[in-house]
């Protein structure tokens, strides 16, 4: 996606300085900086503190990481000690281990001198895959807008809403989330998306930003506001990211995710999941109680950033003093109260029966497995 009129990708490898590239997205939407990651301590702080964040991105980040890992020492020890490094960074997010795991089983199998080039070539083969996958999500989100304007006899916008930032910069291209909103506004179909801010870190941020950039029509919104706008009538189709789906279809996605399912159910308001097949979780059934619901500092919460009038980025206190805080990320959307998922493949029921059809070979590969 275009920045100023320039394509980028959220992330790019320097050949010449042997390192990877990043948009750092803390001083994001107000401050646009690249930031250089050449060991791999950086690249651990810069997954944990969330200069990279989203789940496919972290990712490819993680891929990335092991195959600069390699390069400095392509010992089994360094592999092991690199993959635990940077797979206990962020806990919820399951493209992280997808990745390193791979990186792991292809690595492990080869004698330490051919390990740098290979971990670099699958880092750039994960990379290329999520673009085409979050193209095709798109693509097949696109019908599903397409045939929510086709009902619409006066020309009104198909209103859309997300939480969080499953756009471009949270992926290596297109955004999932986002890819059908950009294909839609592409063929010329009339949106409106609302935005909520998603507090504490308000990613929402993020996706105005995109959706800016891009020249689509949106709103930014309070958390709070989405099941109002929902009563009124203003919400044709609710669209969100995930950073976990377990084999029975059960969303893990950011925090207050669950409460815009419950109101899109009360509202008769379609509730849609994009989700890349690397964020399935096939080990996991039930996500209320299996996955691992990550807990950020409390400063998130107690405290908020923003850009002064004199143009400093500045963080500023919300809270007394001394109050507690509690600030769990993610939140786990039971799979009854989601209408689809949108993924590579196409549109399936959010079920264990939904998923085994549209990637019989990832479902039967986990019960041989046992797992
Ligand atoms: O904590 P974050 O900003 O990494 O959380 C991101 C989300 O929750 C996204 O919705 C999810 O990762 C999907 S991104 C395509």
């Amino acid at each position: 996606m275009k920045v100023d009129g320039t394509p980028y990708r959220s992330l790019w490898w320097d050949a010449e300085a042997e390192a990877l590239q990043i948009i750092d997205q803390r001083w994001l939407p107000h401050d646009f900086r690249i930031e250089q990651l050449d060991s791999l301590e950086d690249f651990a702080l810069a997954i944990r503190d969330m200069h990279v964040r989203g789940a496919p991105l972290i990712g490819a980040t993680a891929a990335y990481g092991m195959a600069l890992a390699m390069r400095l020492d392509p010992s089994d020890a360094a592999l092991q000690q690199s993959w635990d490094d940077l797979n206990k960074t962020r806990p919820t997010a399951i493209n992280l281990r997808w990745a390193l795991n791979r990186c792991r089983d292809l690595l492990l199998g080869l004698p330490p001198g051919q390990r740098q080039a290979a971990a670099l070539s699958l880092a750039h083969e994960i990379a290329e895959e999520d673009v085409e996958i979050n193209r095709r999500i798109g693509e097949h989100g696109l019908k599903v807008i397409q045939n929510i304007a086709a009902k619409k006899t006066d020309g009104s916008p198909v209103r859309l809403l997300t939480h969080c930032n499953a756009g471009w910069i949270a992926t290596v291209d297109w955004g999932t989330a986002t890819s059908p909103m950009y294909q839609a506004h592409d063929a010329g179909v009339p949106l409106h998306v609302w935005v909520d801010e998603t507090r504490p870190r308000n990613q929402g941020a993020l996706t105005a930003w995109e959706l800016g950039s891009h020249g689509i029509p949106h709103s930014y919104i309070t958390d709070n506001a989405g099941g109002h706008l929902m009563q009124h009538g203003q919400v044709d189709m609710v669209i969100i990211g995930t950073d976990r789906t377990t084999c029975q279809g059960d969303v893990c996605n950011k925090i207050g995710t669950y409460l815009k399912a419950l109101a899109a159910r009360d509202n008769d308001i379609p509730f849609y999941v994009a989700l890349p097949s690397p964020t399935i979780d096939w080990t996991v059934t039930d996500g209320i109680t299996e996955i691992p619901i990550e807990d950020r500092s409390p400063e998130e919460v107690s405290h908020i950033q923003g850009r002064t009038a004199e143009g400093t980025i500045s963080s500023l206190q919300v809270t007394p003093n001394g109050t507690g805080v509690a600030n769990p990320a993610f939140d786990v959307t039971p799979n009854h109260l989601v209408t689809g998922l949108i993924t590579e493949r196409g549109i399936c029921a959010a079920s264990e029966a939904g998923l085994a059809a549209l990637f019989p070979e990832m479902a039967a590969k986990v019960v041989e497995n046992g797992s």
